[in-house]
């Protein structure tokens, strides 16, 4: 125990927020010294044999735009990992980056997945962070890293309850004494409101537009809620009728209607939750509201959304996109914690 710690000491133990949208990772001691998209960018050479090109913000760029032999992957969609090989090669690729040079002892990490991995998947994720050089994994379910990061009263016993939308899922959890009480995750949330957003458009308009394109429209102009002042954008697409490449204008409240579906879905699992909160931890959800987390936090409106459905208050945790990643460090920092996410 003793030499464990003085080894950590020595180490730089870091933890990992595998999101399917973004990956960020933490150094003891550092910070956040990875903020990236968890997307890898792989050309395939005519033996059908993969080579990485790219991974992260760079190989982003690439989604939509590649030419045939290079294909840009998003190995983690929808919450689960798609794509076993490409994750492992990016977990690696992060690890590698932030620990080479960095210490001669392998580092300890803690990694952050989704809460409704399977056991397969998780052993995956834990697999290839020992591959990658580390001494020893632990896993850390999102909704419980989200609340740490959120600020919230974890170990007391009192309820709180934070909703996470990323990019794959939206996870819902009630924290108490530690240990999560009521959790739930479903796989609506960033991806699919882009992809309602590029069906819309293409219904509405005859206007293709890409994924990428659907979700620039949702961060500029996007809203939950009608607004005072209605907010626009021009977008270009090819139309479906003439084939040609064409412009339009779209409005906050084209994208409002255009986002309404999956948005509801989001509201329902969280009615849902709240319709089998255990009484006794209700009247802490009462008293301290909702928090909300991931980027799908940034949704304008959203807060308010929620909480005209559910008559509670709704909060958006600061720094939203980072608040899993903070958790997440932070649970590295306390040993005993550590241990009791050791025996899962
Ligand atoms: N300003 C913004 N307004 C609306 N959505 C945003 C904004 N900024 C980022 N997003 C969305 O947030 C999502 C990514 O959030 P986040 O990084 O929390 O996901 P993740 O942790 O990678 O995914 P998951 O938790 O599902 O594994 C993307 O869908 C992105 O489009
Ligand atoms: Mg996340």
């Amino acid at each position: 125990m003793i030499l464990d710690q003085l080894i950590g000491f020595f180490s730089s133990d870091m933890s990992i927020d595998l999101g399917t949208a973004n990956t960020l990772v933490l150094l003891k001691g550092k910070g956040i010294i990875i903020n990236e998209p968890s997307v890898v960018a792989v050309q395939r050479d005519k033996y059908g044999k993969q080579r990485i090109l790219a991974v992260g913000k760079e190989a982003k760029m690439m989604v939509g735009k590649t030419p045939g032999d290079i294909e840009a992957v998003r190995p983690m969609r929808d919450g689960v990992i798609a794509d076993f090989d490409m994750t492992e090669k990016m977990i690696r690729y992060f690890i590698e980056k932030v620990h080479k040079r960095k210490s001669f002892l392998r580092p300890r990490i803690i990694i952050c997945v989704p809460y409704g991995l399977t056991q397969v998947e998780r052993k995956a994720v834990r697999e290839s962070a020992m591959s990658a050089g580390a001494r020893e994994v632990f896993l850390i379910e999102e909704p419980m890293a989200a609340a740490i990061g959120a600020g919230l009263p974890v170990r007391e016993p009192k309820g709180s309850l934070v909703i996470d939308i990323g990019g794959g899922t939206t996870e819902i959890g009630v924290v108490s004494l530690g240990g999560l009480v009521i959790s739930k995750s479903i796989r609506t949330a960033g991806d699919k409101i882009d992809l309602a957003i590029v069906d819309y458009v293409k219904r509405k308009y005859n206007l293709l537009i890409g994924e990428r394109t659907g979700e620039e429209i949702k961060i500029e102009i996007g809203t939950a809620i009608s607004m005072d002042e209605p907010l626009s954008m021009i977008v270009k697409g090819r139309d479906q009728v003439s084939g040609l490449l064409s412009r339009i204008e779209l409005t906050s409240e084209d994208v409002r209607d255009a986002m309404k579906e999956p948005i509801k879905e989001i509201a329902d699992a969280l009615k849902d939750v709240l319709e089998v909160m255990p009484p006794d931890l209700a009247g802490d959800i009462v008293e301290n509201g909702v928090v909300l987390t991931g980027g799908g936090a940034l949704i304008r409106g959203i807060d308010k959304y929620l909480s005209d459905i559910v008559k509670l208050p709704v909060f958006v945790a600061d720094e939203p996109l980072l608040a899993v990643a903070k958790g997440t460090g932070q649970a590295l920092e306390e040993i005993q914690l550590l241990q009791h996410l050791a025996n899962e």
